[in-house]
């Protein structure tokens, strides 16, 4: 506190009343008595002050020598007093109405004021002010200690202040803390991470929300240990039992993944991370890490691996298909030209079937997109030669390559020497799904009409052939060309 002096208003030369002064010379005469209490109140080292609450104003009547230490006021200045001249513009005002409300009440009263010694200095006097009565219970005197406390308020607003800072930071932190947390907890559920701690050796597991949402686990119920074993494959298990017993054993970090199933009936894999944590005898207290749900990735990477498997598949029967294309017709082949148009056109019609099929990768395709794609070489402009209908069947990508080969070699021979060589000509090609014997099956028909007389051929050629051994066997059913005098009809008739 500022120490500085305080214009206090001089205090004015006082002459004591007539009955004043007797209080004063009365009580005098006590001391000269050696009174033991007044003589303990004049040796004493605490400021103590008497005053005579009968006389207007309850002038003082004794100041002892500790008070006029305390307070640079000689006893001649100031008996006769009323006790209120050490206070100043600073001192609270509600302190000075307690003060009078007690005096007046005449019980006693503890409390700091802020004073004013005789040079002005300030100073924060911790005052007690108590009356006395007399046997009679009237109200004789009002004695009053005054110690100078002034050190001990600053270092009280030091601490105080020193606390509130303390406090202030605290707060700071506390609410970084909370922040960081959000932000973490923000993070966590933006990738996916949920966090666990597994206490140990009691095996107790602590889960986060995100780890039982990625377990499939109600939020708001606890998420054991025992609940997460029997949530992994079974074959997995075993692998997941051996990391946790060497990451224990051994600290070593613990990384694994594995499937679950979740109490819905999905099956997901997830990868876990974690570490071991020690206590200071150096025993494990608790491994500790988050896990995530890798299911997209690790199913991409089955789906991929499939394909890969589906690829190797379908080039190994394509060459093979080739293969017998090229062999099969330089055998059936009168001229080398000859030759090599029906190669062209059988190889172009395989590779229409491939494009099909790697828009839909392994699933096959739809029987109308085989239809127009193997037919598109051969239609005229207004697209009326070919008429096909039926619903909407995917097929499987073998039987797709085969039907696609088999329907250019029929719009090949159609248009060499069936329906297709003359104008007129048409071709319907239909097929339906039938329920039978609780299997579906699907019939397919490709006829010719309005073609000329139609003759068997003489020999079988390579689009016969394909027909009715490849394409026979992929469907697993019937696949027959029939050469009625009215048109070229070709049947398939199989499980799909
Ligand atoms: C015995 C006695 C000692 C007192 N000592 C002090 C004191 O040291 N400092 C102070 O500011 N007031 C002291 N007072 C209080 C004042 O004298 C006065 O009672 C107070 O200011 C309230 O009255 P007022 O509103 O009439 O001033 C003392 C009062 C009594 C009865």
């Amino acid at each position: 506190m500022d120490r500085q002096p305080l214009p206090l208003a001089p205090i004015q030369p006082y002459q004591p009343t007539p009955a004043v002064q007797a209080a004063i010379d009365a009580y005098a005469r006590g001391l000269d008595a050696c009174d033991p209490m007044q003589v303990g109140f004049a040796m004493t080292p605490v400021a103590m002050v008497v005053s005579d609450p009968t006389l207007p104003d309850c002038p003082l009547i004794y100041v002892n020598p500790a008070f006029e230490r305390l307070t640079g006021f000689p006893a001649e200045e100031i008996l006769g007093r009323n006790c209120r001249f050490m206070q100043g513009p600073l001192t609270d005002a509600d302190d000075i109405v307690r003060l009078r409300e007690a005096i007046a009440q005449r019980v006693p009263i503890e409390l700091d004021l802020l004073n004013h010694r005789r040079d002005g200095t300030p100073f924060w006097n911790r005052l007690m002010v108590a009356p006395v009565f007399c046997d009679d219970g009237s109200l004789r005197y009002y004695v009053a200690t005054q110690i100078d406390v002034t050190v001990e308020r600053h270092r009280v607003l030091m601490l105080e202040q020193d606390r509130e800072a303390l406090a202030a930071e605290v707060a700071q932190r506390d609410a970084d803390l909370a922040a960081h947390n959000a932000r973490l907890r923000l993070a966590l559920k933006a990738g996916g991470l949920g966090t666990w701690t597994l206490d140990l050796p009691e095996m107790v597991l602590t889960a986060s929300s995100g780890c039982k949402r990625i377990f499939g686990r109600p939020l708001g119920e606890p998420f054991t240990y025992e609940q997460l074993l029997a949530a992994i494959h079974p074959d997995d298990l075993p692998m997941m039992r051996a990391a946790v017993e060497r990451t224990i054993t051994h600290g070593e970090p613990y990384h694994i993944e594995y499937r679950i199933l979740t109490a819905a009936g999905d099956q997901r894999w997830v990868s876990i991370q974690g570490d071991l944590q020690h206590r200071a005898d150096g025993t494990p207290l608790a491994m500790t890490g988050f896990s995530t749900d890798i299911s997209t990735r690790k199913f991409a990477e089955e789906h991929r691996a499939v394909l890969a498997r589906e690829l190797t598949h379908r080039v190994k029967n394509t060459l093979a298909t080739v293969n017998a294309v090229v062999s099969q017709t330089l055998r059936d082949a009168v001229s080398l030209e000859d030759a090599a148009a029906a190669v062209t056109g059988r190889i172009a019609s395989l590779g229409a079937a491939q494009e099909l099929l790697i828009q839909d990768e392994v699933e096959g395709a739809s029987i109308g997109d085989i239809v127009d794609r193997a037919l598109l070489p051969f239609k005229d402009r207004d697209g009326a030669r070919f008429a096909a209908h039926g619903p909407s069947v995917r097929l499987t990508p073998e039987i797709t390559l085969a039907l696609a080969m088999a329907l250019h070699e029929l719009a090949t021979n159609a248009i060499k020497y069936g329906a297709l060589s003359v104008p007129e000509g048409r071709v319907a090609i239909e097929w339906s799904i039938r329920h039978e014997d609780g299997e579906r099956r699907l019939f397919f028909c490709w006829a010719e009409h309005d073609g000329p007389p139609v003759t068997p051929p003489s020999r079988t050629g390579f689009g016969t052939r394909m027909i009715e051994r490849v394409l026979r066997r992929h469907v697993r059913g019937g696949a027959a060309i029939h050469y009625p005098p009215t048109g070229v009809r070709f049947e398939i008739e199989a499980a799909v």
